[in-house]
């Protein structure tokens, strides 16, 4: 995987034909290339009534039109996801085939702070289940006291991201980006890095660990390595799917009352060409591309979406400036992938710094076309950032419509994932 595209080739067609019969579907526009079609628009949102919700329409998530393709799809083991409706399953590298107990063992290691070298902090120290597996910190501070420049992303259907983290497009898969919170050394989170043999003896000497990596890896004599902890942890995460908000009860599970009439008006306002929220938060996940079993066209996009502007080249502030950090291309500067939206009601505060507090301040910026700092380091105005996407053109919204599409972006919520026992630490 070399290229970035700046394309979603199959945005328009990700959301299943449930929505399809919303007239919800937009054009197909997804990259920084796209036309902005409604620039300065009001949300009057024309043409997006929900009376003609098919709620019958068998789901077809990426719209690839081969819906059904809910079973194992890459992966072979027979695992038994029990996918929400209108979810295809994760995609699994070859290599590392589901297991329950494997997933068992990860959700351990996930929750367990013998991971970290000073055995201060665990996975779960900046990813917390109540919050949708965020943290609530504008940024993280890592097991050794360091403070991180990113906000800690929240794991819904983290499965499902490619490729993984706010802007690094060289970790396509969890086992990669799962290196980092491990052996990162600038800035250090748990700081396995040169304790590599102490950790993996604190781990062997437990004799639930025992039992645990040799149900995890049956085959193995000596299954205690980082190797298998990262395939470990990656595929208790893969089980992180989050599938049954109001939103999804209303949409793919034929439950026309889940969803009241103010959440239905934010919804019309969500999908509509005024707003574009859906060009880049598309599909079942809300979210930038997905990789999914059998997904065939991997394509991905990050945008600037005019968080800042602090010089006359649309600079970010210095250490956290995106994609260009990893490309060296300038026109990537500010660039971030597009996060899902589901339980973002409890995720923030927002963006890759968490630098906005509220979903009410998140919604401003979009209204505005770009945020405007008026003084201090990062002071600019975000709005006229020369590689801002043109589908953050600005709109205006009413008091009463901007209240509706936040309660609408709060039917994401999926209370179940939130409280599901199967993702709840087993120490407790
Ligand atoms: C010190 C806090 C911290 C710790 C500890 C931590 N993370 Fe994270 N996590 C983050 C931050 C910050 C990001 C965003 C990183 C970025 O974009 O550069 C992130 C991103 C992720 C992502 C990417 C999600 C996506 O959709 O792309 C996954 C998966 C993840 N973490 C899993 C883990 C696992 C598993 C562990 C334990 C091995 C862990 N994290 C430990 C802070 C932390
Ligand atoms: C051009 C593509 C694009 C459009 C259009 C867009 N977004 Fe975003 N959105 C993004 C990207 C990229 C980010 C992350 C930006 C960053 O952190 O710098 C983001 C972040 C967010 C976040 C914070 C996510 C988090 O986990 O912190 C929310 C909430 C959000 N967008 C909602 C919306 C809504 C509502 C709309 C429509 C009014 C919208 N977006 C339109 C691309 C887009």
């Amino acid at each position: 995987m070399t290229a970035r595209l700046r394309s979603c080739s199959a945005a328009s067609s990700r959301l299943g034909p449930s929505l399809l019969a919303l007239g919800l579907a937009g054009a197909p526009a997804c990259g920084d290339d796209a036309p902005a079609a409604s620039a300065g628009g009001t949300a009057t949102s024309e043409g997006t009534g929900t009376s003609g919700l098919d709620t019958t329409a068998g789901p077809d998530p990426d719209g690839t039109g081969e819906s059904g393709d809910s079973g194992t799809g890459g992966d072979d083991s027979g695992y038994e996801w029990n996918l929400p409706p209108g979810f295809p399953a994760p995609w699994v590298p070859e290599d590392n085939p589901m297991t329950a107990e494997k997933v068992e063992l990860g959700r351990h290691l996930f929750y367990d702070t013998r991971l970290s070298a000073n055995e201060t902090q665990s996975c779960g120290s900046c990813h917390e289940q109540e919050l949708a597996f965020a943290d609530g910190k504008t940024t993280p501070t890592g097991s050794t006291g360091q403070v991180l420049v990113r906000n800690s992303m929240h794991l819904t259907n983290a499965g499902y991201s490619f490729p993984l983290t706010w802007a690094n497009p060289n970790l396509p898969t969890l086992e990669h980006q799962i290196m980092v919170p491990l052996f990162a050394e600038q800035p250090v989170e748990l700081g396995a890095s040169g304790h590599e043999d102490e950790i993996l003896g604190r781990l062997r000497d437990d004799p639930l660990y025992q039992d645990l990596f040799a149900a995890a890896f049956p085959e193995l004599d000596d299954p205690f390595s980082f190797e298998r902890v990262r395939q470990a942890l990656a595929s208790f995460v893969r089980t992180m799917i989050s599938g049954n908000s109001p939103f999804d009860r209303y949409t793919y599970q034929g439950d026309t009352n889940a969803l009241t009439e103010q959440e239905l008006r934010g919804l019309e306002l969500f999908f509509s060409e005024a707003l574009e929220c859906h060009h880049c938060h598309f599909g079942f996940n809300f979210s930038g591309a997905t990789r999914h079993a059998g997904t065939v066209h991997e394509s991905f996009a990050y945008h600037n979406t005019g968080l800042y502007n602090l010089d006359a080249d649309g600079a970010y502030p210095l250490g956290n400036q995106g994609l260009i950090e990893a490309t060296f291309d300038p026109d990537d500067m500010g660039a971030f992938r597009a996060q899902t939206l589901r339980n973002i009601a409890v995720t923030g505060p927002y963006m890759h710094d968490g630098s906005v507090e509220t979903l009410d301040e998140v919604i401003r910026i979009y209204e505005r076309g770009g945020r405007l700092i008026d003084s201090g380091p990062n002071a600019g105005d975000g709005a006229v950032n020369p590689h801002k996407s043109g589908l953050v053109a600005g709109f205006t919204l009413t008091d009463q419509e901007r209240e509706d599409l936040i309660v609408f972006l709060g039917s994401l919520t999926d209370d179940d994932f939130l409280t599901d026992p199967r993702f709840s630490n087993p120490f407790e």
